[in-house]
């Protein structure tokens, strides 16, 4: 990959975005590259967690401005369209998804934030929808994604002030569930990744989507889901193992089965 950087070692995942010049702004070949690279992720079954953050001073300053301002209305609509297809994929693929936030998350940086499951930020992140300041509003789906994680209120006043928010702040609205010292924040990250990553992953996998697609229905198909993923969790090999540890007072050893 040329716009970010991915390794794996183990069973976490490294999403690093490496733009640090232009604060890792998410221009079309960024966005390429992490539609590859969770393509790629959501194949390998020796990744357990992935860990997405930015390379430098920033997480992600947002949607490439200087590329956006040369496109018009139709290329613009085909630029977020790509970006909902990398945020979509990160909210949908069956591995747990953290994001370490480093630094400014603004525009497209904090929707990517609010694709990945669990947000981690450092004591000096930032937080914004800054948009409506350049015409636009936000596009990689954070006018839904927002709403849904803090409240209509808090979304609106965000995103209609564009004011930029502390990570105290941030947490304090619901919208990072820990924050960190900066040079504790990787530790903090791998810490939860590796908790979720002992446990059965077929069990997270289900958990993530029966919360994902529960989120967008009505309480009674909600209910239904939640009962047919279920099922399919407790049909697994890792069940019977997860549940005979327990019983013989032993750690359980998960396949994924
Ligand atoms: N797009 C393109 N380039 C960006 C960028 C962005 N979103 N954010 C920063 N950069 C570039 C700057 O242009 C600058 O490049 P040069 O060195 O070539 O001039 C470099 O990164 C460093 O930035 P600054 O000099 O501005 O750094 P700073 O520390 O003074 O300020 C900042 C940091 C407050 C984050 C400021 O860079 C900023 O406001 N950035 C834009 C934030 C923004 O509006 N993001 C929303 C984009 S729209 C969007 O994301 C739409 C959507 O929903 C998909």
């Amino acid at each position: 990959y040329e716009n970010i950087k991915y390794e794996v070692s183990e069973g976490i995942g490294y999403v690093t975005i490496n733009r640090p010049k232009a604060l890792n702004a998410l221009n079309m070949d960024v966005l390429t590259d992490l539609y590859a690279a969770f393509t790629e992720i959501e194949a390998d079954e020796t990744v357990k967690a992935v860990i997405v953050t930015g390379e430098g001073k920033a997480f992600v300053a947002g949607a490439d401005i200087a590329q956006m301002s040369q496109l018009n209305a139709l290329e613009g609509r085909e630029m977020m369209i790509m970006g909902h297809k990398v945020m979509n994929l990160i909210e949908a693929v069956e591995k747990p998804v953290i994001a370490a936030v480093n630094g400014f998350a603004l525009g497209g940086g904090c929707e990517l934030a609010m694709a990945c499951d669990i947000r981690i930020a450092s004591e000096k992140a930032k937080f914004a929808q800054p948009e409506v300041g350049l015409g636009i509003i936000p596009g990689f789906g954070g006018t839904q994604r927002l709403a849904r994680l803090v409240g209509k209120g808090m979304a609106k006043y965000m995103i209609m002030t564009a004011e930029m928010i502390s990570a105290a702040e941030a947490y304090r609205i619901g919208l990072v569930e820990k924050v960190a010292a900066p040079e504790e924040l990787m530790d903090e990250a791998v810490k939860v990744a590796k908790t979720i990553a002992s446990k059965a992953p077929i069990a997270i996998a289900t958990a993530k989507s029966a919360i994902n697609n529960g989120f967008d229905m009505d309480m009674k198909s909600a209910s239904k889901f939640e009962i047919e993923t279920f099922t399919a969790a407790f049909g697994s090999e890792d069940k019977t193992e997860g549940m005979a540890a327990f019983l013989e007072k032993r750690a359980p050893e998960f396949k994924n089965k």
